[in-house]
């Protein structure tokens, strides 16, 4: 049992929810102190969670390794009843551990790995001497830390300096800090990154003041808001800055600040969208960081600083709706958080519906429709692709003995986003609206499971409002139990894209040659549209004739090309056998290469230059991408 005193400042901490002046609602209440278990963690935070965390890192470029110490300050949960404080980690040598006594005293205290995971990693177990409040590791990580990507020069922009970021999400914080490494659980965090000059160090985080003697070189940090450690992030390399924005700006080598600042010229008429729809932006400023190439993802949503493929840079700024996603991750994902990664579609159906709603404000809803068209689209032939896999078809999905990783695909987005969508159209625009920025001022700063949500949603929507006439109220169960998709689906058109189907249908028919389609006007969302449209059989000639027509192997943006080169390989076109050699070697985007390999490996000949190609550029790949290309390619 745990001390009254113990309880008490327990239930004080947790009454400790951040301040926001801006909010016209209530503040939130305070979190609940009952954790739900999380598989992916060996952390028990109802015996003792960690609430803040000091980082002191050196970058050594040369080692590929982050040296340094974390100082964990630690509240006592109600289970306590002495146990060790249990960490996550992977792939950490831990050098030493001090415990922390009142007044600032720190004593060696004795630590044990525990059993090892492949999936999990080893959990460190540290013993706490009575009245401990902090404990202090020193440690260095390794080579093969799966949550950071050490570039050598060539792989940069400016092929100058090395280059070292960082990619927590979901459960790769712990190969760069040993920490409770559980959505479920939140943390403040002051960091110091040291790096050799000129090199520069950028978290996702407000800078904070030198403190004296800092010398060039030594970068500050503070992160004030508490957030689940997936939220972790860092990088160094050759950086300069430049501002989109009274809040908003994009960092990048100096070789892509100018076309990047182009590029995401509307940064801030999204973040004055988003907050029309959903409330203050709670983070201060929005910044991108355009990371080199072998950045795994399109984006990653580390708050106050979104880390970003520069495969976005399509130089017309038609792939911005990445941008609006990881900005609304700002408020589902950052604000309210997944509890485990078993409600992760909490995380990214929410952002996926947020990022329409946005790109509706910005562009016009023509353009938003396109992109529900195309997300269905990609849906279903996901359902399809998943037809076996009945489990891995339902959002509140079941992950246990696997990966979190392996929860990445587009059910969570598309599904979660269009049962959303179908709230909105069973209840209203402005009901709907209410009620999720309720949801989040209710919930901002804490973690949540799908039975809250579910909880939340029948108590506040669907008990408190009427469907609209001819509506009905959906069945939950159905939407988040269950596989498949439920018939109450909502369906897409655009107007927009039935001109091409109509060109699609002209050119298949032969009654008009590409050359002579009326393509004017046609944007990003159009191209790859008519791309998905074509039929399953093309003769080399008539990939030819739209290449002439069209010359796409030529193109400049990278979802374009991804899918044509994807048909190049499955027709035969031989004529852009260069560019897809050139394309798998000199961009790591997991999404893009994971079609062109796995249409690679179908025939023997492809086989053979997918395994040539593999074996250059695997280790240039990041190590997300090299796990999933591996069960593809193979191991070389
Ligand atoms: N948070 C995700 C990226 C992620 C998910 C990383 C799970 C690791 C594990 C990010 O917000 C995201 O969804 N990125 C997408 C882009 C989006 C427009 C669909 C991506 O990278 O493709
Ligand atoms: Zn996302």
């Amino acid at each position: 049992m745990p001390s009254r005193r113990v309880a008490a400042t327990l239930a004080a901490a947790l009454l400790l929810t951040p301040a926001c002046s801006s909010q016209e609602e209530p503040p939130p209440p305070p979190a609940s102190p009952v954790m739900p278990p999380d598989l992916h963690s060996a952390a028990r935070p109802m015996e003792v969670r960690v609430t803040h965390m000091e980082l002191d890192w050196k970058v050594l470029f040369d080692q590929q390794s982050l040296a340094g110490t974390v100082t964990l300050h630690l509240e006592r949960g109600p289970d306590w009843t002495g146990q060790p404080l249990r960490l996550d980690s992977r792939d950490l040598e831990i050098r030493g551990a001090q415990a922390g006594l009142a007044r600032g005293v720190l004593a060696p205290t004795t630590w044990r790995a525990g059993e090892a995971d492949p999936i999990l990693g080893t959990p460190i177990l540290v013993d706490l001497p009575e009245g401990a409040d902090r404990v202090r590791l020193a440690y260095r990580t390794r080579p093969e830390a799966t949550g950071l990507q050490w570039l050598a020069p060539e792989q940069t922009a400016g092929g100058r300096h090395p280059f070292l970021y960082s990619q927590a999400q979901a459960i790769h914080a712990r190969s760069f800090v040993p920490c409770q490494d559980t959505p479920g659980m939140r943390i403040t965090f002051d960091a110091v990154l040291r790096v050799d000059p000129p090199l520069r160090a950028v978290m996702a985080a407000a800078p904070a003041p030198a403190a004296g003697g800092d010398g060039p070189g030594v970068f500050r940090f503070r992160m004030e808001h508490p957030v689940p450690t997936y939220l972790l992030a860092l990088a160094a390399g050759d950086l300069t800055f430049g501002e989109t924005g009274p809040r908003t700006g994009v960092w990048s080598e100096p070789p892509l600040l100018t076309r990047s600042v182009s590029e995401f010229a509307d940064m801030e008429p999204m973040l004055q969208a988003a907050e029309r729809l959903y409330g203050p932006y709670r983070w201060g400023r929005y910044d991108l960081l355009v990371l080199p190439p072998f950045f795994p993802f399109g984006g990653m949503e580390n708050p106050t600083l979104t880390f970003l493929t520069p495969t976005v840079l399509a130089g017309d700024r038609s792939l911005v709706a990445l941008v609006a996603h990881e900005l609304a991750h700002s408020w589902s994902g950052n604000l309210v958080t997944n509890a485990t990664w078993s409600d992760f579609w909490l995380n990214e159906g929410f952002t996926t519906y947020i990022q329409q709603r946005i790109m509706e404000e910005v562009y016009g809803p023509e353009v938003a429709e396109m992109h529900w068209v195309l997300g269905r689209r990609d849906l279903d032939q996901e359902l399809a692709a998943k037809a076996d896999a009945p489990g891995d078809q339902v959002l509140h999905i079941d992950l246990s003995g696997r990966d979190p990783d392996d929860g990445m695909n587009d059910i969570p987005y598309e599904k979660g986003a269009l049962f959303l969508r179908l709230l909105e159209e069973t209840y209203g625009r402005e009901t709907f609206d209410g009620f999720l920025r309720r949801w989040f001022n209710a919930h901002a700063f804490t973690s949540v499971t799908t039975g809250q949500f579910r909880a939340y949603l029948e108590e506040n929507l669907l008990a408190a409002h009427q469907p609209l006439p001819g509506r009905q109220a959906p069945g939950l169960d159905d939407w988040l139990e269950q596989p498949g998709l439920p018939a109450s689906a909502p369906s897409f058109t655009s107007a927009a894209l039935a001109r091409v189907d109509a060109a699609l249908a002209a050119w298949v028919q032969g009654a008009t040659p590409a050359a002579r389609l009326d393509t004017a006007g046609w944007t990003t969302q159009h191209w790859l549209h008519f791309l998905d449209g074509l039929p399953g059989s093309l003769t080399p000639a008539q990939m030819a004739e739209l290449d002439a027509a069209f010359s796409f192997t030529g193109t400049g943006n990278a979802e374009v090309l991804d899918r044509w080169l994807v048909l190049a390989i499955r027709h035969g076109h031989a004529a852009a056998d260069r560019r897809l050699e050139e394309f798998l070697t000199s961009q790591g985007r997991r999404k893009f290469l994971t079609p062109l390999y796995e249409e690679l490996m179908k025939t023997p000949e492809g086989a053979s230059r997918a395994r040539r190609l593999y074996r250059w550029a695997r280790p240039r790949y990041h190590a997300i991408a090299r796990r999933t290309l591996d069960a593809i390619v193979g191991q070389p």
